[in-house]
């Protein structure tokens, strides 16, 4: 490859010496999806360089099968990433680069951020989270960082850990990706067998219809029929459909109507959870 791949972070600084530019990170952990590739599109658009890191976390998987299963596509990832050309860096530590001896969370109070969905259900998920990305943003000190939408509370909850640590990188949050019948993308995509993956596009389709039912009805009956339509669906097994305020993740109350508000879908497809989330104002 024509682009610097490097496993130790002190060899970041042979590349990055002068400090007069500006650096943009994608902190990824493969299996690159057009999603990914968006932000890091997004990030030479906007950055003198950019750095690429490609690392399965495994502090933030509560569910080692999980974990275990994550794909692993290391020089696929590379093929994408070397399209970009020269201005690219990728770093693919190892876990003891990142963890040293001890391979385990650091713990954070996220101001309840992290008390509903993927925070409720995935126990620890973001303090593990938390943990890796402020070790890439001390490690590098890049000037910006780029997440996903899709892990929409995952993006709050590292911008109010970026505030909260006084780190100088701006936390740059990036519209989701969708395949051509809706599906958002994710690396979890690829475990799907054809059946689920054509039925996967109905947690969007739920998600739209939320937002249409949003327009006349209260909180209690958009969630009673966003559960109705995924009764009548099988394979696809609704875990949670909820709204929340778009900033504070406080959720609506059943006899409230949302004007401005971010809808939340978790459901599983046989041993697979996607997740979805959409703009509700
Ligand atoms: O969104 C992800 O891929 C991961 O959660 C992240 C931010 C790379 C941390 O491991």
């Amino acid at each position: 490859y024509y682009m610097f791949v490097f496993n130790y972070s002190q060899q970041f600084d042979k590349c990055f010496s002068d400090k007069s530019i500006s650096i943009g990170i994608v902190p990824t952990m493969g299996a690159l999806h057009d999603g990914h590739l968006s932000l890091i599109k997004k990030a030479l658009s906007e950055n003198d360089k950019v750095l690429v890191t490609i690392f399965v976390n495994p502090t933030q998987f509560d569910d080692n099968l999980d974990l275990k299963s994550y794909p692993n596509e290391l020089e696929k990832d590379l093929d994408k990433i070397s399209q970009f050309g020269e201005n690219i860096s990728v770093f693919t530590p190892d876990k003891s680069d990142v963890y040293g001896d001890e391979i385990h969370a650091k713990q954070y109070d996220l101001k309840e951020l992290d008390n509903i969905m993927e925070g409720k259900i995935r126990k620890g998920h973001f303090q593990g989270v938390a943990t890796v990305v402020e070790y890439f943003l001390k490690t590098f000190s890049p000037t910006k960082a780029y997440f996903g939408e899709k892990d929409y509370q995952q993006l709050l909850i590292i911008k109010h850990l970026s505030k909260s640590l006084n780190l100088p990188t701006k936390i740059v949050g990036c519209p989701i990706v969708r395949a051509t019948d809706g599906l958002a993308m994710s690396s979890r995509n690829l475990l799907l067998s054809p059946e689920e993956r054509k039925i996967a596009p109905e947690v969007y389709t739920g998600l739209k219809l939320a937002v249409k039912l949003a327009k006349k009805e209260k909180y209690k009956k958009i969630q009673t029929e966003v559960r109705a339509f995924f009764q009548n669906l099988s394979l696809i097994k609704l875990e949670y459909f909820i709204a929340t305020d778009p900033f504070t993740l406080v959720e609506f109350k059943p006899n409230e109507t949302i004007k401005s508000g971010r809808g939340f879908i978790a459901a599983s497809l046989g041993e697979i959870r996607l997740i979805d989330n959409i703009n509700m104002s």
